[in-house]
């Protein structure tokens, strides 16, 4: 029942989580193409807002926008943030969900780090926090009145945390990690200072006062981080299916890469948006940062060099040390027969030239590391050998089934 209600947990939480995310970037970039899009109108005074004309849906829409008081402030105003709340809390359940509640199995790996379960939270919920608090305290320093200063700190300081990351955590949680990090200091930005900031100056207008230039001053560098965090964060995200991106020892260099490319993308967006025309530059930098990334993980992956025939490498997966967990022989010999000619560093498989999705059974360290995977997918459900392409029988995915329940 258990990794049932395990698998269906994880796919609701993702589901949600995805759809919360959509919801959020969607609007954020609906806000940031609007701003670029107002022109000067006849009753707000240049510099001071403007208007944007828009067809959506078999109707037009006139938007204003007052960059100061409006002369009149309606009771009811549509505010933007669950969108932002809604994607912290279920990516924070899902991170919880996959990664530390199977801890063993995505989190923790012995050759990077021995690490006990509760060490290992410890060390992932304290370093969100200490990034979100670091983060914040710069952008309140004196420094917070350079903007460019700001961003490039905040740039190495995801770096720096990206490396981190990866000397305790496996390959794949600390990626995850770093968008995590990244993705709390976008929500903390909308819950701790935008939102609040704004709360203040609509206090200000309702009571007839000016209010102070500083909470708009603020809430706008803080918006901009989240605008260009925006596309490395889902690339950080969605990487994590993909082995090749962060099994290197140089994924942080990797994080770097995504960080500029994500960054000059979006830039020129912006810059499109708001009528300064095409900064085709942009996309030069964006390809060869992405040209670095996919030579950095081809000749520094185990994958990568064996699909390029290159000399191996012994990156720390796979000089993992220890007594292996003890498999039972009819086990180990059903997953080696049935599943290691494509889950290993050197698939046998025709057309498969790297371990799909990392997952790899080719040792007994290997198959006892994965038995709660091996379970889902083979013993519980039909999803592997992908068709049943190596004719596991019913009785041997009855073997799993009961290895892998632990019985
Ligand atoms: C013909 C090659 C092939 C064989 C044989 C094979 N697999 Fe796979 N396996 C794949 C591919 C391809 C994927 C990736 C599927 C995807 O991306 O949706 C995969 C994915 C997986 C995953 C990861 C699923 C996930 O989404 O996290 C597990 C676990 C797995 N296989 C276990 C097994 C087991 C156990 C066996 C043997 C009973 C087996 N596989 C046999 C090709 C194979």
């Amino acid at each position: 029942m258990e990794p049932i209600l395990h698998e269906w947990g994880s796919l609701l939480l993702r589901w949600t989580h995805i759809i919360a995310g959509m919801a959020w970037i969607g609007s954020s970039f609906y806000f940031m193409h609007l701003d670029a899009s107002l022109k000067v109108c006849a009753d707000i005074p240049p510099g001071k807002g403007g208007e944007a004309w828009e067809v959506h849906g078999g109707g037009f829409y006139q938007v204003k926008k007052y960059l100061v008081a409006p002369s009149f402030l309606p009771e009811e105003l549509g505010w933007h943030k669950w969108q932002s709340y809604a994607t912290w809390i279920t990516g924070f359940f899902l991170l919880i969900w996959i990664y530390y509640y199977q801890s063993s199995l995505y989190l923790i790996d012995p050759a990077v780090m021995s690490l006990k379960p509760i060490a290992a939270f410890a060390i992932g919920m304290g370093g969100l926090a200490a990034g979100w608090i670091a983060y914040d305290q710069l952008c309140r320093s004196k420094l917070g009145d350079n903007p460019t200063m700001v961003g490039a700190i905040v740039f190495v300081g995801v770096v720096l945390a990206a490396f981190l990351f990866q000397q305790v955590f496996s390959p794949r949680a600390a990626f995850i990690h770093t968008g995590a990090l990244m993705a709390t200091i976008m929500s903390g930005n909308v819950f701790f200072v935008i939102i609040p900031n704004q709360h203040k100056v609509v206090a200000a207008l309702k009571a007839g006062e000016v209010p102070d230039p500083y909470y708009g001053k603020t809430a706008k560098l803080r918006s901009a981080h989240n605008n260009y965090f925006t596309l490395p964060v889902v690339f950080l995200m969605i990487s994590n299916h993909y082995p090749l991106t962060y099994s290197t020892p140089y994924a942080y260099v990797i994080v770097a890469l995504a960080l500029i490319a994500g960054t000059v993308i979006r830039y020129f967006y912006n810059e499109r948006h708001a009528g300064r025309g095409d900064k085709v530059w942009c996309w030069l930098v964006a390809a060869v940062c992405l040209v670095i990334g996919i030579f950095i993980s081809a000749t520094t992956t185990q994958a990568g060099r064996t699909a390029l025939g290159l000399s191996p490498l012994v990156t720390p997966a796979y000089a993992k040390s220890g007594p292996p967990e003890e498999v039972p022989d009819d086990v180990l010999n059903i997953v080696m027969g049935r599943c290691s000619m494509c889950h290993a560093a050197e698939p046998l498989y025709e057309g498969i030239t790297i371990a799909p999705r990392g997952v790899m059974l080719d040792t007994p360290e290997h198959v006892a590391r994965n038995r709660s995977l091996i379970l889902v997918q083979a013993g519980l459900t039909h999803a592997m050998p992908p068709n049943n392409i190596t004719e596991l029988s019913e009785e041997d995915r009855a073997a799993l089934r009961a290895w892998g329940a632990g019985k």
